[in-house]
């Protein structure tokens, strides 16, 4: 078998207490691990002068090879352009995107860096799959430097529609650069109609086929590849993290109140503003479930450089503190909201413990924490989860209560549903779901890609 090379913005190196944290990184790191490889990206530090080659750091069978950015990479390429540009376009959030013309070329000339870095490290069998909207442009840099192998790229945003990206200046370069590569991934079928929707838009001289696009002599084969999780090691997580030391403090913390609980990035565009006013007209809608129920938020802080997650983090503590104000008793507080991290078997455990999974993104590629949320229940009396209808996991999760993140009033009744949801049909909702997690997991992920990029190498027609 081929070594797979793996390049992403950030890479996350297991530690020894446990696995990688994060939904992209815990993927990346189950791609690699049966048969290594390589993993190529971003050391998370800043450095006056980059080093030639990259530091080489080796787990089992795999070598990560890191390299740092300069200051003026970091603000230009991960900041400016990749995450106060592209982020919010991609997650429809335009009034949110900040376009600056400088940052667009530090972001292009770090994919340029970042293939030259690259290139030395490749092997002639290699096959390399490129990660994530930070790195659009990397693909078409590889193949400028003459490499031919087969690579292939997953969008693990949304792919949204031609009138947001006509918003979007260098739309069409951008695109153009995609078909670079021999495969591109999306999240769901509706991202690969969308992309076709802004190929017909930006680039009609691309040619769809039965194998893909042509365009400029070479054929890109686009599908759409759902990312899972690895459905029995959550499962296994969940269990020992329901009774750690965190998860009985948590279960003696509530005296017996029910859980309602969110775990997100603190991200605007995870829609947490909504959840909180949502849970409100809980409160006021169906005052029963006053004292009786507690919204645990956990947000871990996340991209703090960026002013607009400055924002969201300020408008979030007014909301809270307006909450407390409204209903807070001296012995009862009814949002429980934070903004650190945990292990990841304590924040599977706690989900275990949830009643209610509340998992509702203004837009979101997939959601993984709404997958880990379904596979870390007690399948004896599972909770219920309430999905964003707007997030890729809806198009898979049907039986969970799917509601708009827009509309406060239906997530609010949508939450009294999920309180008042009998065993049997808590159970055959999630079986339902369990089912086709099975179906879809990590594996199948990795597997189907991997597939479609080593079938790419027979339809290439040249560079
Ligand atoms: O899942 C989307 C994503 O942007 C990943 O690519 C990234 O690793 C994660 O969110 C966390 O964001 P960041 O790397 O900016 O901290």
């Amino acid at each position: 078998m081929s070594r797979l090379v793996i390049v992403s913005n950030r890479v996350a190196i297991p530690t020894r207490r446990g696995g990688a944290e994060g939904g992209l990184a815990t993927g990346l790191l189950e791609a690699l691990r049966p048969h290594g490889g390589l993993w190529f990206g971003w050391n998370g530090r800043l450095a006056e002068v980059i080093p030639a080659a990259p530091a080489l750091e080796t787990g089992g069978d795999i070598v990560f090879a890191l390299t740092p950015l300069t200051r003026r990479e970091f603000e230009g390429y991960y900041v400016g352009f990749a995450n106060r540009c592209l982020w919010p376009v991609f997650h429809a959030q335009l009034h949110l995107m900040h376009y600056d013309a400088t940052a667009l070329g530090i972001y292009l000339e770090v994919s340029r860096r970042w293939a030259e870095t690259l290139i030395p490290l490749l092997h002639p069998e290699d096959v390399i799959w490129v990660h994530d909207y930070h790195l659009i442009p990397l693909g078409r840099a590889l193949r400028e430097k003459g490499v031919r192998a087969p690579i292939g790229f997953f969008l693990h945003t949304p792919f949204l529609g031609v009138d947001l990206l006509r918003a979007l200046p260098g739309q069409t370069h951008l695109i153009e650069k995609l078909l670079a590569y021999d495969l591109i991934g999306f999240q769901t079928p509706l991202d690969c109609q969308s992309f076709y929707r802004a190929l017909g838009f930006f680039l009609p001289e691309a040619h769809r086929e039965p194998g893909g696009i042509r365009y400029a002599g070479r054929l890109t084969r686009v599908e759409s590849f759902p990312i899972g999780i690895n459905v029995e090691e959550v499962a296994h997580l969940a269990r020992s993290g329901r009774n750690n030391r965190h998860g009985r403090r948590l279960e003696t913390s509530l005296t017996g109140r029910r859980l309602i609980l969110g775990i997100d990035r603190l991200d605007y565009s995870k829609g947490l503003a909504n959840r909180f006013r949502a849970y409100e007209q809980l409160l006021e809608r169906w005052p029963e479930f006053q004292r009786r129920v507690v919204l645990l938020q956990i947000a871990p802080l996340s991209r703090t450089e960026v002013p607009e997650y400055d924002e969201i983090r300020r408008e979030l503590n007014t909301i809270v503190g307006d909450i407390h104000a409204r209903y807070a008793e001296y012995d009862w507080l009814p949002l429980r909201y934070m903004t650190r991290g945990f292990p990841r078997s304590t924040i599977l455990g706690f989900l275990r413990q949830a009643e209610v999974g509340f998992i509702t993104p203004l837009r979101d590629g997939m959601n993984l924490v709404a997958k880990e949320y379904v596979a870390s229940q007690d399948p004896e009396a599972p909770g219920v989860l309430v999905l964003s209808s707007l997030s890729g996991a809806a198009q898979e999760l049907e039986e969970a209560l799917i509601v708009n993140p827009y509309d406060t009033e239906q997530m609010a009744a949508a939450l009294a549903q999920a309180l008042g949801m009998g065993l049997e049909e808590r159970r055959a909702r999630f079986q339902a779901m369990m089912e086709r997690l099975g179906r879809q997991d990590i594996h199948r992920w990795i597997a189907s890609f991997r597939d479609a990029l080593a079938a790419t190498t027979h339809a290439v027609s040249g560079d």
